[in-house]
């Protein structure tokens, strides 16, 4: 048990993330742990509010945190002048390079059987850190892709320390570290990526190494997600990853990650703000749950961790459901019926 009361940073951001963050906030306050909560603003209704999607104020606080449980935010699909994605400034100012995405099977229908893989994706460059500027007076735009050794290299050492660790988890698994790229088009960059990430594998002989295709990638994780233990893979190859392997075991709704740096973490649920059902009271809560849960393991409370998944285990083997997963439940009675189980 910790001494001290944890400090807990809850940011539910836009839509759904307005229900599912106060969902989990119940589940970690069941858990009986000393912790404290500070709710904080960020995402586009902030934006609209405060003309930025993250105030100062928040980064600030969370500078006073533990960690972060961030819900989802919208961002518009359109330019929107002054707009930029919170999560993504969270993850550059407290470098939280490494996002961990577990994929598990799950006791429903339309999951995968034995599905248990680790994606871990690149979280500080390539595509998706938005480095775009317009030619041409608008008539060409370009995104810079940044690859650099630095960040190749620690997140290779992220996921063979990943491969390690639950390995000593479960003595039974054998150990894989699969490299995702394209250095066959892309030699320069993702040739840089697989290049130090196989430099790195060399400090780790216990650990088998693989490389695959991007495009091959999600051809095989689709057909045979078994044979997969810890996947690297650059930004937004990880990105797109994470969200396909989500579809084998069971959907978004169930799907957590964390954003991981050296002195701070935000997790968050893989999914986004769902504007298709929210405010209806009815998105599913389990990926934000389990997030908490993720959160709870990076401070210190691997034990409290694996009870919540338990407890979510059990509610998806015996329902109630909510409507993602075929079932009527709402966030509440999912919530509740979590919160239940915790408490046997
Ligand atoms: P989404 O993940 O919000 O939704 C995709 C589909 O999955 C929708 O049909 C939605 O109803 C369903 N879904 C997602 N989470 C669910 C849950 N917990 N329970 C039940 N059903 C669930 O992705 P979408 O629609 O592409 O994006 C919506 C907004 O979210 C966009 O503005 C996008 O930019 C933002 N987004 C934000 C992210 C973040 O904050 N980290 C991540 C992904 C998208
Ligand atoms: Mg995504």
């Amino acid at each position: 048990m910790a001494q001290n009361a944890l400090q807990i940073a809850l940011i539910p951001g836009d839509g759904i993330g307005q229900e599912t963050v106060p969902a989990a906030q119940q589940v970690l306050l069941a858990t009986g742990l000393p912790i404290t909560f500070m709710t904080l603003a960020a995402g586009w209704e902030t934006f609209q509010q405060q003309g930025t999607a993250l105030p100062a104020a928040t980064v600030d606080a969370l500078h006073t945190c533990d960690g972060a449980l961030f819900g989802a935010v919208s961002s518009p699909s359109q330019r929107v002048e002054g707009y930029s994605s919170p999560i993504i400034g969270l993850r550059k100012h407290f470098d939280l390079y490494a996002n961990l995405r577990p994929i598990l099977s799950v006791p429903v229908l339309g999951s995968q059987p034995d599905v248990d893989m680790l994606i871990v994706r690149e979280n500080t460059e390539c595509l998706y850190v938005k480095q775009e500027r317009w030619l041409e007076e608008g008539e060409s735009a370009v995104a810079d892709r940044v690859i650099t050794r630095r960040a190749s290299a620690r997140i290779a050492r992220t996921a063979f320390e990943q491969a390690r660790l639950r390995l000593r988890r479960n003595p039974q698994r054998k150990p894989l570290v699969t490299i995702v790229h394209k250095a066959n088009v892309l030699s320069l960059t993702d040739g840089l990526f697989r290049e130090t990430a196989l430099a790195v594998a060399a400090d780790y002989p216990d650990i088998a190494v693989e490389e695959q295709l991007v495009d091959s990638m999600v051809y095989h994780m689709i057909r045979t997600p078994q044979r997969y233990d810890v996947v690297v893979a650059p930004n937004l190859y990880g990105d797109i990853l994470s969200d396909a392997a989500a579809a084998l075991v069971g959907g978004l709704g169930l799907a957590p990650s964390a954003n991981v740096g050296e002195t701070f973490i935000v997790a968050e649920p893989v999914h986004g703000s769902a504007p298709d059902i929210a405010g209806q009271g009815i998105a599913n809560p389990i990926a934000t749950i389990l997030a908490a849960a993720l959160l709870l393991e990076t401070l210190g409370e691997p034990a409290m961790a694996r009870r919540i998944e338990q407890a979510v285990n059990t509610v998806l083997r015996h329902g109630p459901w909510s409507r993602d997963l075929g079932g009527d439940a709402t966030t509440a009675a999912v919530t509740a019926a979590v919160i239940h189980q915790f408490e046997q």
